[in-house]
């Protein structure tokens, strides 16, 4: 069963046939991709695997299920979701179930502070996540909030950046902006990922919780990401401090 689909392939729900734990199988598509980055990715998984932001790495089989379109390998994970009902715990669908309580928002901070701290875990790995975006990151209720599991490593880099093979000019500039509009402008225009890139995809995301919240302080912090100076966007462990200042300041009103 299919329970996602990205840029580069498929992920089904399975099973592990010695123990039936729900195992995410993802299997990548061969024009997208190349066995090199499928290891590129299941190394830097590997990796990740040993922070508790992100599924638990299982290992490599062999796949056909999906004919010749796809890899012969695919990788396979711990399934981060409704097992019963092979949902994944996205993050669109959480955030819609908010409803307008000092309760919610103080849960959502918290929960924003958790990804933050995700991405602060990562890079203190010097790991840049490169591709940071709300499809990417599952939130797994935990009673108070929600903790966050980034499953995409498909374009993580360790201790440099990557550069994106893209073409922009006057022409198309403005569709790029949009459809890309996760990725910060620094890198659209040809430059090298970094940590502050990947704090602009993080203040993307976290944009849509600020929708929901509308809290100026918050709101603020998100746009403080989004600046297209990478020297005023803040690092990713200082936004875990703003949020916890920001929800001492809620508990005082
Ligand atoms: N470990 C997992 N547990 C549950 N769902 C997952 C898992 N990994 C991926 N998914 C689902 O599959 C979708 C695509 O996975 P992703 O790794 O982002 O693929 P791509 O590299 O093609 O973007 C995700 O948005 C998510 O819904
Ligand atoms: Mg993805």
């Amino acid at each position: 069963m299919t329970v996602g689909a990205g840029e580069f392939g498929d992920v089904l729900f399975g099973r592990l046939c010695c123990n039936s734990q729900a195992v995410a199988i993802k299997a990548l598509r061969k024009d997208k991709t190349d066995m090199f980055a499928l290891l590129q990715e299941a190394f830097i998984l590997q990796l990740a695997s040993c922070t508790e932001f992100s599924p638990r790495y299982i290992g490599l089989a062999p796949f056909w299920l999906l004919g010749d379109e796809f890899q012969e390998w695919a990788i396979i994970l711990e399934f981060v979701g409704d097992r019963k009902k092979a949902r994944p715990y996205d993050f669109r669908q959480t955030l819609r179930l908010t409803q307008h309580s000092l309760r919610d928002s103080l849960d959502w901070i918290y929960t924003s502070a958790k990804i933050c701290q995700a991405v602060s875990c990562f890079h203190s790995m010097r790991m840049l996540l490169n591709d940071i975006k709300a499809d990417n990151i599952l939130l797994r209720p935990t009673g108070h909030g929600y903790h966050p599991v980034f499953i995409d490593f498909g374009l993580a880099s360790i201790g440099e950046g990557i550069t994106l093979a893209m073409d922009v000019n006057d022409r198309n500039k403005a569709k790029i902006l949009k459809e890309y509009s996760h990725i910060a402008p620094e890198v659209l225009f040809g430059g090298e990922t970094s940590a502050a890139s990947d704090v602009f995809s993080l203040g993307k995301a976290l944009s849509l919780v600020a929708e929901v919240l509308r809290l100026q302080p918050f709101t603020a912090l998100v746009n403080q990401c989004l600046s297209w100076n990478t020297s005023e966007r803040p690092t990713a462990y200082q936004l875990i401090d703003s949020m916890q200042w920001l929800t001492r300041s809620l508990c005082q009103q």
